[in-house]
């Protein structure tokens, strides 16, 4: 079957994709998107047997069941594990051992708020797996959260191939060797880094209903990394507005690599970029 017999999305149609998108996941499209809407839609168009892109925006509209599909589709879930390596730097050499000092016993609690496929949040329970072999007592948590329940299937497996390992092996193999099993023709997460994560679907636009474990206990280490941009000011002030909820006093808010909300008047200050503190005593 030819999707509208190979023709591109009417202009119509497409406003009415980009708004369905921007309600269902806060994302913030232009026009320009319009040959990554249809190659993203286009199967699972044949799937339904949908021939026009009207036929699918009704769809969407009309079968909330269709939601999960449609949010799976737009959202873009590039990841890797340990993305922007000074951040990295920074939570292992002086985020862990102060936050240590500071709350000795305490349980460490860490949200990776658009965790995609796992390698974020992986990655965090490597380092405090670590920081834990030489701190006797510490403790730590993992809440993971994605709007896409697809990169929440994927987070949960932890089996990963590919270009998500080809780095990670190249540059830190002796991590591999700890905290992977060979799995096929790829990598399996331990269940030692896996019993310290909760995954949970979560649309950052609305209050976090925090799985009991978490509930009543802010986190101290938010990494809200590479979702920021796609959403416009009023969103992004919204997200955060939502997350500082969230956050613990003195928490440390993580940004990705290209993101920034100076300006943005939210309650998380400057450290140095990338990084955030949240300032209790802000309205
Ligand atoms: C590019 S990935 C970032 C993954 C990881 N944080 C990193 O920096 O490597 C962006 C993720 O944000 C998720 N996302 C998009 N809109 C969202 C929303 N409104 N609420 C929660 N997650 C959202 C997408 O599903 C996607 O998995």
């Amino acid at each position: 079957m030819r999707v509208d017999g190979g023709a591109g999305i009417q202009p119509a149609t497409l406003s009415a994709l980009i708004a369905l998108v921007r309600e269902h996941t806060g994302i913030a499209m232009t026009d320009r998107k319009s040959s990554l809407l249809e190659r993203r839609l286009r199967p699972r168009m044949r799937e339904l047997d949908i021939a026009s892109y009207q036929g699918y925006v009704q769809r969407v509209r009309d079968d909330a069941g269709e939601v999960a599909h449609f949010i799976d589709l737009v959202t873009t879930n590039d990841t890797q594990f340990f993305r922007t390596a000074h951040v990295w730097e920074y939570v292992e050499r002086e985020f862990l051992p102060r936050w240590w000092r500071e709350r000795p016993g305490d349980t460490l609690r860490v949200w990776s708020a658009a965790a995609a496929s796992g390698e974020e949040l992986y990655s965090i329970a490597m380092l405090c797996e670590r920081f834990q072999a030489a701190t006797p007592g510490f403790r730590y948590q993992i809440l993971a959260t994605d709007i896409s329940r697809q990169m929440l299937a994927l987070a949960r497996a932890g089996r990963y191939a590919g270009r998500s390992v080809e780095r990670l092996l190249a540059t830190q193999p002796d991590w591999v060797r700890k905290y992977f099993t060979a799995s096929g023709d790829g990598l399996q997460v331990v269940d030692a880094l896996k019993q310290h994560v909760t995954l949970a679907q979560h649309n950052l636009l609305t209050p976090l209903k925090a799985p009991e474990k978490f509930a009543h206990q802010p986190f101290n280490l938010v990494f809200l990394r590479n979702v920021l941009f796609y959403f416009d000011q009023a969103h992004q002030r919204s997200v955060l507005q939502q997350v500082r909820h969230s956050m613990a006093p003195q928490a440390r808010l993580i940004l990705g690599e290209s993101e920034s909300i100076t300006g943005l008047e939210t309650a998380c200050q400057f450290e140095r970029p990338l990084i955030y503190t949240l300032d209790t005593q802000a309205p």
